[in-house]
């Protein structure tokens, strides 16, 4: 894949995946832009981008929360880059929580987070999209599709990021932007995996779920948006693209219950069940 000459902007692209995507975009010679709310992390990556081999490389630190700080930071970037040929929106927050343990605002931080950060960082980027050409893809879950125990909050905020794919697909390929979401599975040395599956037994067991036998890598994720950002992939808008193993072909009976069955025992003993 070559993507020199083009531009791609990574809003939480300084850890873990997305960082992996950039990284990926980097080697294959684009111009990268990275955010995320840690100026410490936008520096580490920028260096990384650079190492890599991008043909510029800048970050910004904004919190997707804040739209008016989500606007001046695409501004920036598009300012920088030019045009945006490459949008990959993957900010997220996520823990387990049981919904009956859980605040109302602990619910409403991650549908901050993952859905409204994702209408703010699609809206800010819409005018600097390349047209026609321009490629949106939203990092979602299978939790947007799968209901899963002690996710509640999750499964709520990537069931409406799938939604925004899939309705800006048929406001925005009209006007030559495609968007499509990519959907990791469970995914190695990631900070959403050692949260979901904090031991080794309970990564055992993820993987004794996973129909080909091993965790995802970054590069599983990466490959599959610089796919979805190429020209070979023109005619692909709205899907909604899992790289997970074939475990989303499984559901998520036994892991959703381990989830919840591992926040039941760490309850203090005498609460209800429930
Ligand atoms: N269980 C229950 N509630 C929790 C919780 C947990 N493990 N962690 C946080 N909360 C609650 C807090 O108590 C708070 O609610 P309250 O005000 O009613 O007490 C609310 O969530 C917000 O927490 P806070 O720590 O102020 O949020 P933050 O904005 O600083 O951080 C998080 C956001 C909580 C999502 C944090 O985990 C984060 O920054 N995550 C990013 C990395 C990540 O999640 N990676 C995996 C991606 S899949
Ligand atoms: P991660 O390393 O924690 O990545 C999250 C990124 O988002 C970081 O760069 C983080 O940087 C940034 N971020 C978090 N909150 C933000 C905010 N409010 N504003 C701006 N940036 C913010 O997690 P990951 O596990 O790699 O997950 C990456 C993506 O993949 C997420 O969308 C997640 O839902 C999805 N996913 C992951 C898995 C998995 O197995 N790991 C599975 C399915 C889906 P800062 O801390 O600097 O803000």
């Amino acid at each position: 894949m070559d993507f020199s000459g083009k531009t791609v902007v990574v809003v939480g692209g300084t850890s873990g995946i997305n960082r992996g995507i950039a990284e990926s975009f980097a080697r294959a010679g684009a111009a990268v832009a990275v955010a995320s709310r840690s100026q410490a992390k936008v520096d580490d990556t920028i260096v990384a981008l650079q190492e890599a081999g991008a043909a510029k490389a800048i970050g910004r630190a904004f919190d997707v929360r804040d739209p008016a700080l989500v606007s001046d930071g695409l501004a920036w970037f598009a300012a920088e880059l030019g045009t945006i040929d490459v949008l990959v929106s993957g900010a997220a927050g996520n823990f387990p929580a049981l919904a009956a343990d859980m605040s109302v605002n602990a619910f409403k931080t991650v549908v901050d987070i993952d859905l409204m950060g994702t209408i703010h960082v699609l809206k800010a980027a819409y005018p600097f999209m390349s047209r026609p050409g321009g490629s949106i893809i939203n990092i979602s879950a299978p939790q947007a599709f799968l209901p899963y125990e002690g996710q509640a909050h999750v499964c709520a905020a990537k069931a409406g990021v799938d939604m925004i794919t899939r309705s800006l697909s048929l406001e925005w390929s009209p006007e030559g932007i495609r968007i499509n979401s990519v959907v990791p599975g469970y995914i190695e040395d990631t900070e959403g995996a050692r949260r979901l599956a904090p031991t080794q037994d309970a990564l055992e067991m993820v993987r004794r779920n996973i129909p080909l036998g091993r965790l995802g890598t970054k590069d599983d994720v990466a490959n599959a948006c610089l796919f979805l950002a190429s020209d070979l992939a023109t005619y692909i808008s709205g899907q909604i693209l899992s790289v997970d193993g074939a475990l989303y072909q499984r559901g998520s009976g036994q892991l959703g219950q381990m989830i919840g069955d591992m926040l039941r025992a760490a309850r203090p003993a005498g609460e209800i069940e429930g």
